[in-house]
């Protein structure tokens, strides 16, 4: 199964291939929030891919809009509820989307 490791508390957390890396911080309570519940119209389940960004769904369109409302974007942010992965990846949670 693969992997999401939330920095900066470091937390691991195993999903099934194919699901959302807010479906993972879902599952065991990690503090990302997610103010539409992963519909792609909040911008707050921004993370930023720190390793693992190959084994990450592209980004379409949407996300690429919805992106451009969250705090603090760099070149590696993603937004976690449209982030389907199939292997190991690495992500922080910056503080502006902490919950
Ligand atoms: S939860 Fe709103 S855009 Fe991801």
């Amino acid at each position: 199964m693969p992997k999401v490791t939330f920095l900066p508390d470091n937390f691991d957390v195993e999903i099934d291939d194919g699901g959302t890396i807010l479906e993972a911080a879902e599952k065991f309570d990690i503090p990302l929030k997610h103010n539409c519940g992963g519909a792609c119209n909040c911008g707050t389940c921004h993370v930023i891919i720190e390793e693992g960004g190959v084994n990450i769904s592209e980004m379409d369109p949407e996300e690429e809009d919805t992106l451009d409302r969250a705090l603090e974007v760099t070149n590696e942010s993603r937004l976690a509820c449209q982030c389907r992965i199939t292997d190991d990846v690495v992500v922080t949670i910056p503080e502006t989307s902490r919950s």
